[in-house]
């Protein structure tokens, strides 16, 4: 198959909303990361964005809409605190688990009883999800295991070949996906940090519980909140291990480090360094972190070391959801210096 990439003018939205309402995948742009869209009500359309990623079959998909309207048919009952996340947090990189209606077919779901909603914020994709007239099942649009893309050629490099169209919409603005809760639990739950924080949540919901594995490594045998908390996620063919500690211990730890490796630093820090480095934004903002870095992990991949030593960001914040994915790439591997 011949893989095609459009910039995202009117007709290319209109080829790419025609594509999903017969029950294509196409390639397309949201405000956290790139996502692979089709039909979410029609299971062999769904069935194709599994194909096309190599993805794990029981990992469910978040399914997007352009209007509330669209929400009463897709699930059992819409909270009042899902009604009050997303009056003040969509369209926006928020996620939220309810249980689902039937109409939602287990394949979307990944055989759970609960569907993942999310409405975005991002013009393209909001005038694909209303010129399909169907809500649109969007994964991050990588291949399983790799980081998720940020703009469109990293899509094509990932998906070249396996699906008929990428549209491109720039650069995306939030760089990491979105944050997802689950209403779905006797206590409102944080099951993957985003760009909308948990103390943005609790200020709609009071305390919310934090999932383990936000943090740490799910044990052997534990039941994940969330079948993705299973899989690799977000890795780079390079070896990623975390370093932690301030900037002096950071150089000082690499300067005696230097065959074969690579950093992953702050851009304020790149000049004191003396391997090959790609930078992850400012040391202290750590919304330009997320924006950076899954390109950054992509790009260490082609300074051709063994291992790149990456300094561990700020957990607070937005910083929680850049730790959370960096200790992934990192299959964990954190040095206290
Ligand atoms: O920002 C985003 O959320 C992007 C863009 C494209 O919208 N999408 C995205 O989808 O990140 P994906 O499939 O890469 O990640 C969805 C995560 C997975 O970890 C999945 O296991 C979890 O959400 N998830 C989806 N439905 C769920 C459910 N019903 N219960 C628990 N976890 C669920
Ligand atoms: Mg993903």
């Amino acid at each position: 198959m011949e893989t095609k990439v459009l910039k995202a003018t009117e007709e290319a939205i209109e080829k790419a909303a025609v594509i999903i309402k017969n029950g294509g995948v196409v390639g397309l742009p949201t405000e956290t990361v790139y996502g692979l869209g089709a039909d979410a009500l029609n299971a062999s359309a769904v069935e194709k964005i599994f194909e096309a990623k190599g993805r794990p079959k029981d990992n469910p998909m978040i399914v997007h809409v352009s209007s509330i309207e669209e929400i009463e048919s897709l699930v059992k009952k819409f909270p009042e605190k899902a009604k009050l996340l997303a009056e003040k947090y969509w369209p926006g990189p928020l996620t939220i688990i309810m249980s689902k209606s039937d109409k939602v077919p287990m394949r979307t779901s990944g055989g759970l009883d609960t569907v993942a909603i999310r409405m975005p914020s991002h013009p393209v994709m909001r005038e694909v999800i209303k010129k399909s007239g169907c809500p649109i099942a969007a994964p991050s649009a990588n291949l399983s295991g790799s980081p998720s893309p940020t703009n469109a050629k990293y899509v094509f490099d990932d998906m070249d070949g396996r699906i008929e169209l990428i549209i491109d919409g720039g650069e995306c603005e939030v760089g990491l996906e979105s944050t997802v809760i689950t209403l779905a639990t006797e206590k409102p739950r944080l099951l993957r940090p985003g760009g909308i924080t948990p103390e943005q949540l609790e200020e709609v919901l009071g305390e919310i519980e934090i999932d383990v594995a936000v943090k740490s490594k799910l044990e052997e045998n534990a039941e994940a909140s969330s079948p993705g908390m299973k899989y690799k996620h977000y890795a780079p063919k390079i070896k990623v291990i975390i370093l932690k500690g301030d900037t002096e211990k950071y150089i000082e730890y690499i300067s005696s480090h230097k065959e074969n490796t690579a950093a992953l630093c702050f851009e304020d820090e790149k000049e004191k360094i003396s391997i090959p480095c790609v930078t992850y934004g400012r040391s202290d903002d750590s919304s330009s972190q997320a924006k950076r870095l899954f390109d950054a992990l992509r790009e260490l991949d082609e300074t051709g070391a063994e291992v790149a030593f990456a300094h561990c960001p700020s957990d607070e914040g937005v910083g929680l959801a850049v730790y959370n994915r960096l200790l992934r790439s990192a299959g964990f591997e954190v040095i206290e210096l």
